[in-house]
């Protein structure tokens, strides 16, 4: 990989990824309509010669045709992002994350850019019946429309593949991914939450939901293995698919436990109630990762310490909150 084209480039794992292909000394063309990406995140980025950012919005394929020329890589990372609010805007997650997805394999026919990493998610297992989730786990129904949009992208590009435009496709499913310039979740919502009133905090659903998250890090990590080691170039329809997350999981009350007791505060608990905090929200999520461990690949923080580093950053950036406040 010589010159890599990151869509979503300003956002939360794609600025990681961004400063992390630099570094390894690779040419980067950032594209990103800074909807909730914020630029801030590449000032570092923005200072070195082989690194441009075009602002652009991917469903304005022609622009992006126009961006993509010299790639030989594509991550396709931008997206409706927010799982929650998917039913107050129905036709969102349909055009941000699958017809975008579309006119990123389209523009990349248009220039022959044949590679491409594509972050998907593991709320396209729905409620799964099987976990730890394999990635060939029986198809799932769908309980949000994010998720169903990132179905749909997924089997665009193993069409893709299939039909002979694509040699290696990636489809990554994340955990909730925490770290240095996060900006939505509930640890973002919670530590706003304290910060204004550090008597209570509000939470959605009984609290005793169970999740998965991986540090940012760990997972530009994994991203940056697998591509390198180009699993997809020898697999059946050239497309490989990862769960990647942690071998951990924990309770919704053991964050809040976790992060009140790092900012020295015992508030009063409420609860929305119900074992779903919103529509789509999965009770459970633990992905199987053998598959991508058996890559060589193995995260270095727990969830506790990715919770840690996402305080830290939360605190020290709390700018974030008026430049992307939190979905009602
Ligand atoms: N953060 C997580 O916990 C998580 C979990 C599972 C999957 N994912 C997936 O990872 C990817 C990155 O997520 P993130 O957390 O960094 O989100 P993010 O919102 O921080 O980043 C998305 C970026 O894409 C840009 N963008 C959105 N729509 C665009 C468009 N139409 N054209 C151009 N740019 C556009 C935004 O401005 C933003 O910079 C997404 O595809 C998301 O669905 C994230």
């Amino acid at each position: 990989m010589q010159h890599a084209f990151v869509t979503g480039a300003a956002g939360f794992i794609g600025s990681n990824l961004v400063d992390r292909l630099l570094a390894d000394g690779v040419t980067v063309t950032g594209w990103d309509n800074l909807s909730t990406g914020q630029e801030r995140f590449l000032t570092d980025a923005l200072k070195n010669p082989r690194f441009r950012l075009v602002r652009g919005d991917n469903l304005d394929l022609p622009a992006l045709t126009t961006a993509m020329p010299g790639a030989d890589f594509v991550f396709h990372l931008a997206a409706n992002a927010d799982i929650k609010d998917g039913w107050s805007h129905p036709r969102k997650d349909l055009e941000q994350n699958t017809v975008a997805t579309f006119n990123v394999l389209e523009a990349m026919r248009a220039n022959g850019v044949k590679r491409i990493a594509f972050s998907s998610t593991g709320s396209t297992y729905g409620e799964a019946t099987l976990v730890p989730t394999p990635e060939d786990a029986p198809f799932p129904v769908q309980t949000s429309l994010y998720a169903a949009s990132k179905v749909a992208g997924e089997t665009l590009l193993s069409a893709y593949a299939e039909g002979g435009q694509l040699d290696e496709a990636y489809i990554f499913r994340f955990v909730s991914i925490l770290g240095e310039r996060y900006t939505h979740g509930h640890v973002f919502d919670f530590y706003q939450q304290l910060v204004a009133h550090p008597d209570r905090l509000r939470i959605l659903g009984d609290g005793k939901q169970r999740k998965s998250y991986l540090y940012v890090q760990d997972c530009v990590d994994a991203l940056l293995h697998v591509t390198r080691a180009r699993t997809a170039r020898a697999a059946p329809h050239r497309t490989q698919v990862y769960n990647l997350g942690t071998a951990e999981f924990v309770q919704v009350n053991d964050s809040v436990g976790f992060i009140c007791a790092a900012l020295g505060l015992k508030p009063k608990l409420e609860y929305t109630g119900g074992n779903r905090g919103w529509i789509g929200d999965n009770p459970f999520i633990f992905l199987d990762t053998k598959k991508i461990l058996a890559t060589g690949w193995k995260p270095k923080l727990t969830i506790e310490q990715g919770l840690g580093r996402t305080l830290c950053w939360l605190e020290a950036n709390r700018w974030v909150y008026e430049a992307r406040p939190p979905a009602a």
